[in-house]
């Protein structure tokens, strides 16, 4: 769907959706110049660049994802990383040993952002740093990937989105799910009404592993002389070096979100792509800290529920996630879609629809009886049994959901043209799972909307 339209379809939308210009948020009027609706196009469409036309990107935060990130990156053809930053020794050793010698490594992410042989970075911290890189980074001209959750708190949501637009430069979430073949299956086919009206959905995240738990391995070297700190401290309070804190950030509240801004959020991306939707309009959590009990701040169980009121994309239905890090059946993940008609598993490569086998809701019990009352003393053919489900699966070589973000992230800054997951898409799935740390911290449910982006 090329921006120019869709934007002036989204504006109009959004005008005839409030009742006088005057209630939309400074957010949303900025954000009018951007679309909200997915970028559709087929990735059957893709076509390759010529060498000449290189995109040179840099690696802010090159842990664990940011590593990822970057290998998938450079097999876009095209795209070549010339620069990496961390604040930790070892992974600056790390990203010059994989990318060569001759990169630029740093451990001031500005000195990326100043550099002009620089046209995207790929902001792969923390999430306490990933509105101000981002910010800082598209105020510096740069196209950004940030990775999920697109922010630590959602008071910091509307900054990035107004950055996105003042710069007008591409901006993309890294919940990439939402790019794969099994996502856009799912919606084509809820869409082609596969599982009837939907009214209910559900996701789950089981792990049972010290790693899958968050317990990542703590390096030997690692102290105040081979990490910077304090940068990594951000505007969060001071203290003395802390290696847990720094390399298990996520079980700290200051720098990471929870299982619900690491995990619930790509539910939430991919669900409101599937669905076309905002977001929910009340969300409440449950859950505790039953096992890991490590000096963690957050559950390792927690469950959420959410509203989502009708709207003209979609009908009412509600939705159930939950994360269980104590689970004893091991890994596992899925995302379901129920209907009046059926229900889908939806996977990145993968979708396997379910019939409803026996009668539609609206089946009259009486009138069957009847029917077969009076056909009792007829010869009764068998008929032919259409099969309770069936599979969807991606064709063998398929490079998968991560190399298909990156590439339509790539095709947006070449193309000049909107992502699968900018800013206020990105904005519209982080805000219902940090509303869940809420939820559950202040032990009260939430209300949330997701039109206006504001707190009820
Ligand atoms: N999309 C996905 O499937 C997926 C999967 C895992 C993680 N993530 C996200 O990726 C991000 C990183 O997670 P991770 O598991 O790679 O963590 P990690 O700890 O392995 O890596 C984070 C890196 O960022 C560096 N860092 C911290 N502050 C920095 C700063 N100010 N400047 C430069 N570098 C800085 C750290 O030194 C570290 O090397 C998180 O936001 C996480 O939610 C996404």
């Amino acid at each position: 769907m090329p921006g120019h339209t869709s934007r002036k379809k989204f504006l109009k939308k959004i005008m005839a959706g409030i009742a006088g210009s005057a209630l939309i948020p400074d957010v949303l009027k900025a954000s009018a110049g951007f679309s909200d609706e997915m970028n559709m196009q087929s990735m059957q469409q893709k076509k390759y660049f010529s060498a000449n036309d290189t995109i040179q990107i840099g690696l802010i935060g090159a842990g664990g994802m940011g590593t990822a990130d970057a290998n998938t990156a450079i097999t876009v053809p095209g795209v070549k990383l010339v620069a990496a930053c961390d604040l930790y020794d070892g992974r600056l050793a790390a990203a010059r040993k994989n990318y060569g010698n001759d990169i630029f490594t740093t451990k001031d992410y500005r000195e990326i952002l100043h550099r002009k042989d620089i046209d995207a970075v790929i902001v792969g911290t923390p999430d306490h740093w990933h509105k101000d890189i981002s910010v800082d980074a598209m105020n510096n001209k740069k196209s950004v990937y940030c990775e999920k959750p697109m922010v630590h708190d959602i008071s910091e949501g509307a900054e990035v989105v107004t950055a996105q637009n003042k710069n007008q430069v591409v901006f993309q979430v890294g919940s990439q799910g939402m790019s794969s073949l099994g996502n856009e299956k799912a919606k084509e086919l809820l869409a082609a009404g596969a599982i009837g009206k939907l009214n209910y959905a559900e996701g789950f995240w089981a792990r049972n592993s010290p790693e899958g738990a968050w317990q990542y391995t703590i390096p030997e070297e690692a102290s105040d002389k081979t990490v910077d700190w304090k940068m990594f401290l951000n505007k969060y309070p001071d203290r003395p070096f802390d290696a847990k804190r720094f390399f298990r950030w996520r079980c700290y509240r200051d720098y990471g979100t929870g299982v619900s801004g690491d995990l619930f959020v790509h539910l939430f991306s991919s669900l409101h792509f599937i669905t076309n939707s905002k977001g929910p309009q009340k969300i409440m959590a449950m859950g505790g800290l039953r096992y890991w009990k490590d000096g963690r701040e957050v559950p390792d169980i927690l469950m959420g529920m959410f509203d989502y009121p009708e709207t003209a994309e979609h009908p009412p239905f509600n939705l159930s996630l939950r994360v269980n890090f104590v689970d004893g059946t091991g890994d596992n993940t899925y995302l379901r879609l129920v209907g009046s008609e059926g229900s889908m598993n939806v996977e990145w490569d993968k979708v396997t629809l379910f019939h409803n086998k026996a009668y539609a809701p609206a089946d009259d019990p009486l009138l069957a009886t009847k029917l077969k009352k009076e056909s009792e003393n007829n010869y009764q053919r068998k008929t032919m049994i259409q099969p309770d489900a069936t599979v969807f699966k991606a064709e063998d070589g398929y490079k998968g959901a991560h190399f298909d973000h990156f590439y339509n992230f790539f095709s947006a800054i070449r193309e000049k043209r909107n992502v699968a997951e900018d800013a206020l898409f990105g904005y519209r799935a982080a805000a219902p799972a940090l509303l869940c740390n809420d939820s559950y911290f202040n032990e009260k449910p939430i209300r949330w909307d997701p039109v206006n982006l504001k707190l009820l």
